[in-house]
């Protein structure tokens, strides 16, 4: 259910870090609210640094980023009251759990965001059971999370976000560290949101799911620029092209 609703829009925008080169190069593009996309490119062309530009947690250094109708700047963000209604509207999945999850136990964990969010302790209490259930979680709520496995970090991570209710979901190689079963579930709960109106954006090396993840595609090549935005079957087809930016 594309809208026409634009929840990210790009104008020339680039990005470097202070001590690197532009890390993405004058990009235009504009997400609807209920795509389906996926962002792929080979090691270090700066998936995860736009997704982090999307997240809030990074702002553009030439260009435009606006979500949701409006210009974003880095004092925006900076603003408590501001990026508190962002990060609720737009959940992000890191590419590494580890830096996701900080709390004593799982439960704390997943009940760290509703807490900020002022909810209600049964309410929190409920709403935790309920997405335990769903990601499959229940047998580790008691858990230090730093003993966890990969594949059950991420699915932690996975429920903290989820938690919240967001409108985006920013995933950043979500099958990374899970086993063939687990992908399947996450490719299942994920087909889920997005039929029920969530908007996602994910980043994967994995060419064998994407087309079950995502409707369309935009591909990045090694010199971070934008090199194809299509619909993702038809992007799949295109050898040549993914052999040149050596997603294949
Ligand atoms: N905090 C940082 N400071 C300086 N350079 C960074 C920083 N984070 C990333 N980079 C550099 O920016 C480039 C893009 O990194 P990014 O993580 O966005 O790539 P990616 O496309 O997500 O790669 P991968 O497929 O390996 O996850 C890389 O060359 C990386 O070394
Ligand atoms: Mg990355």
């Amino acid at each position: 259910m594309i809208n026409d609703e634009i929840i990210f829009e790009v104008e020339n925008l680039e990005f470097s870090y202070p001590d690197s080169g532009n890390i993405l190069d004058k990009l235009n593009f504009a997400v609807h609210s209920g795509e389906a996309l996926s962002i792929l490119g080979a090691n270090g062309c700066g998936k995860s640094t736009l997704l982090k530009i999307f997240s809030g947690l990074l702002s553009p250094t030439a260009g435009n980023f606006k979500a949701f109708g409006k210009s974003i700047s880095s004092q925006m963000l900076q603003e408590d009251d501001f990026a508190m209604n962002y990060h609720q509207q737009i959940g992000f999945i890191f590419q590494d759990s580890d830096v996701q999850l900080f709390c004593n136990n799982v439960t704390e964990e997943l009940a760290f965001g509703l807490l900020q969010l002022d909810y209600s302790i049964t309410e929190i209490k409920q709403r935790i059971a309920e997405i335990a259930k769903l990601v499959n979680i229940e047998h580790l709520l008691d858990k230090s999370p730093y003993k966890l496995s990969g594949g059950e970090k991420k699915k932690v991570a996975i429920a903290a976000v989820l938690l919240l209710n967001p409108r985006v979901l920013i995933l950043d190689e979500p099958t990374n560290a899970l086993d063939p079963k687990t992908q399947r579930w996450l490719v299942g709960l994920l087909q889920q949101l997005h039929q029920a109106g969530k908007t996602l954006i994910i980043t994967t090396h994995n060419l064998n799911l994407v087309s079950e993840l995502s409707t369309r595609g935009i591909l990045f090549n090694e010199q971070h620029q934008i090199v194809a935005d299509a619909p993702i079957k038809q992007l799949l087809q295109q050898q040549d092209l993914l052999r040149e930016v050596n997603l294949i």
